[in-house]
């Protein structure tokens, strides 16, 4: 008999229906000549009650089987007797694939999450974290499903590059030479003897070979990993995380702030549409008052203020800050959660950051101080999104390259597309583990990855 999936089984079959289920015993009990197995498959929240008798040929078998055994279950679906659930299986042939011994770690209790990232090979297993991946499934697909009612072309920029887009010095390296004996050149690494002829890493962010493809096709977007040697152990930062990049010809600053929050928006809006039951518990046990801030969100317009307002209003705060703030210098999380959770209390962009402290590849505005830069702030996460309109004119681009110690020469296929049919163009990244954290209220971003990557830990 072919297999249903629970979510099925829960919302398109009627009582007296014979259907067969597969899945991992979540929790059991036995009675008086009767045992009940929560299976769950994964396919939703929701486990199936299987009840088991001893008219079973197998019965004795069963009822000394483990919690975490697998099993596939022949039955009958009908109406429970039992509070919380509306229906149950009674089971008709039972078979157990895979017993589970009593040293399973997932037994029926509250486990912390610093335990369950212990055990990150099991955790999908738990209800916290059926949740967290099933929501970001249905996210992925959602974004691609935005761009393309867009008509954005999805293109895949490399992963390993020679470039590092962002010029704060972050990238991993990728290197065949050995370790032990690299051939040098006048005491130097000869990096022209490694496998691509030149120093080559992970990339930090796809935008540069987006831009390219926006010079072609208008509008496009990324979606991919991208990788960060940052050393900081913050509860925001992987070293290994996903972006989505889209990059739009013939926008300005405006216009990528538009994109920004339809986007957002259209997300939340997906999420509530499509992922009730897993956002139900998150509300629940996670974070209080999460369906309400985003069925808010669904419908806000974000604020927008300057950088120099935000420092304004930073420093007539009276807050003490532990970093301080002053115009010229980057604002830190601290700050950034200041100024989205208490002065405006919901998203807001953050717009026209000082030329000093932002990529070189960023429009300068008029007053040569500044550049047309967005950062899009949210309570609890603080930065979520970072965007720019991009530097178009070549001898501005070419003075902001060697301003920030990029040889313009390493970059010549980027400044090809300002000499050749250049355009006005803005785009942006939004931090795919961000956005979730946004979303399911999880605090820490090891949690809304299946198998993070942070300083000193790579394991599974
Ligand atoms: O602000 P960032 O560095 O911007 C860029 O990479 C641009 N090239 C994007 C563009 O304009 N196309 O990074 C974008 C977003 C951040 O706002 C944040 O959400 C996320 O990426 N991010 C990280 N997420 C997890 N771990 C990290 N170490 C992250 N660094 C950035
Ligand atoms: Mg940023």
């Amino acid at each position: 008999m072919e297999r249903m999936a629970i979510h099925k089984a829960l919302g398109e079959t009627s009582a007296g229906e014979l259907i067969c289920l597969k899945g991992w015993v979540r929790t059991l009990r036995t009675g008086k000549d009767v045992a009940f197995f929560a299976l769950n498959d994964g396919s939703c929240f929701a486990s199936l009650q299987v009840v088991v008798t001893p008219q079973l040929p197998n019965y004795v078998e069963l009822v000394k089987i483990g919690t975490g055994a697998c099993l596939s279950v022949q039955g009958v679906l009908v109406e429970s007797p039992a509070a919380g659930q509306r229906w149950e299986v009674q089971a008709q042939k039972v078979e157990v694939l895979g017993d589970a011994d009593s040293d399973y770690p997932l037994q029926k209790k509250r486990h912390s999450l610093e335990f369950l990232r212990s055990i990150a090979h099991l955790r999908p297993r738990s209800n916290t974290f059926g949740a967290v991946f099933r929501l970001r499934s249905a996210l992925s697909f959602a974004i691609h499903r935005f761009f393309h009612e867009r008509g954005f072309l999805y293109v895949h920029t490399p992963i390993i590059t020679a470039n590092d887009c962002e010029g704060a010095g972050e990238m991993f390296r990728v290197t065949t030479l050995d370790s032990e004996n690299p051939p040098r050149n006048s005491g130097y690494i000869d990096w022209s003897q490694d496998f691509f002829g030149e120093r080559t890493g992970l990339t930090v962010s796809g935008q540069l070979q987006g831009e390219l493809f926006a010079t072609a096709f208008s509008d496009i977007y990324t979606f991919g990993p991208t990788f960060r040697a940052e050393n900081s152990n913050t509860s925001r930062h992987a070293a290994e995380f996903w972006m989505i990049e889209p990059e739009m010809a013939f926008a300005d600053l405006e216009d990528d702030c538009r994109l920004a929050e339809d986007f957002l928006r259209y997300l939340v809006t997906y999420t509530l549409q499509h992922c009730g039951e897993d956002l139900a518990f998150f509300n629940e046990r996670v974070e209080k008052g999460l369906l309400d801030k985003l069925q808010a969100l669904a419908k806000a317009r974000f604020e927008t203020m300057t950088y120099s307002e935000a420092v304004s209003r930073l420093q007539a705060s009276g807050e003490s800050f532990q970093f301080p703030v002053a115009w010229g210098r980057d604002l830190q999380s601290e700050h950034e959660r200041y100024l989205t959770e208490k002065v405006v209390g919901g998203p807001v962009f953050v717009t026209d950051y000082p030329v000093g402290i932002k990529a070189f590849y960023m429009r300068l505005n008029n007053d040569e101080r500044t550049v047309a830069a967005m950062d899009l702030l949210v309570p609890r996460v603080g930065e979520i999104i970072g965007g720019s309109q991009r530097e178009e004119r070549l001898p501005v681009l070419q003075r902001r390259m060697e301003e920030s110690g990029i040889a313009p020469e390493s970059l010549w296929w980027y400044l090809d597309t300002r000499r050749w049919g250049s355009c006005p163009h803005a785009g942006f990244g939004l931090g795919f583990e961000r956005l979730l954290m946004y979303l399911t209220g999880m605090e820490n971003i090891r949690d809304v990855i299946p198998f993070p990557r942070t300083p000193g830990n790579a394991r599974f």
